[in-house]
């Protein structure tokens, strides 16, 4: 299975950060964004890898470029651990990258890759958000799998805050899974059917390209995936139980950035220790 991973946004709620640099390449701790999304592809079984980019966003093919100058500079150093893990970002996975022409939203930003497909399921994987526990992208595949058709990730959200997601509706058929029958992106405070979001990760069958180029400007005047989804006949979500991380705002890149320091057992406690003096 290929997988597209969407990272064309201005990311304009993190500006001026996002002015010159990709919000897909803002660190979350010590890595790019994007890098744990590729990273979490890969431990899915995905190595065919399809970044939708644009204007202003050439760090995200340098990041896994090769870098002759640095590597030469590491090894006459001797900075052997370093080097190490410099190479293995440009081995991590075959990636090739499509623009996105117009920011027209992100079922546009899909559609950019229609032609990279070739009729198969494929898995999404937003840029800018980073999946922590379970596997994410796996039991995504594990599901369709089963049941051949698009399904998606979804979790449970605060009630107050369901106007900043995609929402679904529907039946559990089994243990977490469920067969969706309504799918609303950003629907208004007492008008959504659950407080299930669509967390941002989606495998999706070909049909779906269709569906896209069928689906009017909704939301913000631009063309939203969750409006195509939920022309598709049938879909199905899993709920996640794992933590996301959305890097679409300050206090999420801070958090998740926050929450990556504090596996480092080099730096813990201080970093503990720097945010009581705040208490
Ligand atoms: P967002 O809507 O959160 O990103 O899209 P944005 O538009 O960059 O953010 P703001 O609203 O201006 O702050 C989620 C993901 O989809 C990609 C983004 O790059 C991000 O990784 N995306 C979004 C596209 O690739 N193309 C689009 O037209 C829109």
């Amino acid at each position: 299975m290929k997988a597209v991973i969407p990272a064309a946004g201005l990311g304009t709620r993190l500006l001026p950060a996002t002015k010159a640099q990709p919000k897909e390449m803002l660190p979350v701790y010590d890595k790019p964004t994007i890098q744990y999304v590729i990273e979490e592809a890969l431990k899915s079984g995905i190595d065919d890898i399809v970044v939708v980019t644009g204007r202003n966003k050439r760090s995200i093919e340098d990041h896994f470029d090769k870098s002759y100058e640095l590597e030469y500079t590491l090894q006459k150093l001797g900075k052997d651990r370093v080097l190490k893990q410099v190479r293995k970002i440009t081995d991590l996975a075959d990636i090739c990258y499509v623009r996105q022409r117009d920011l027209n939203g992100l079922g546009d930003a899909i559609l950019s890759a229609e032609r990279h497909i070739d009729g198969e399921a494929f898995a999404v994987l937003l840029g800018d958000s980073i999946t922590k526990g379970p596997l994410c992208t796996k039991g995504l595949i594990d599901v369709y799998e089963k049941y051949g058709e698009s399904t998606i990730s979804i979790r449970e959200v605060p009630n107050p805050c369901v106007d900043r997601y995609g929402i679904v509706g529907g039946s559990e058929v089994e243990e977490n899974v469920y067969k969706i029958s309504n799918l609303i992106e950003k629907p208004k405070i007492g008008q959504a059917p659950t407080n299930l979001a669509i967390t941002g990760r989606y495998v999706l069958t070909s049909d779906i390209f269709d569906k896209i180029k069928e689906t009017e400007p909704g939301f913000n005047d631009e063309v939203q995936l969750t409006d195509a989804i939920s022309k598709l006949n049938d879909v199905y979500g899993i709920k996640y139980m794992g933590e996301v991380f959305n890097i679409e705002n300050r206090l999420g890149w801070l958090k998740s950035s926050i929450n990556m320091a504090m596996e480092d057992d080099e730096f813990k406690q201080e970093l503990l220790n720097y945010m009581k003096t705040y208490i």
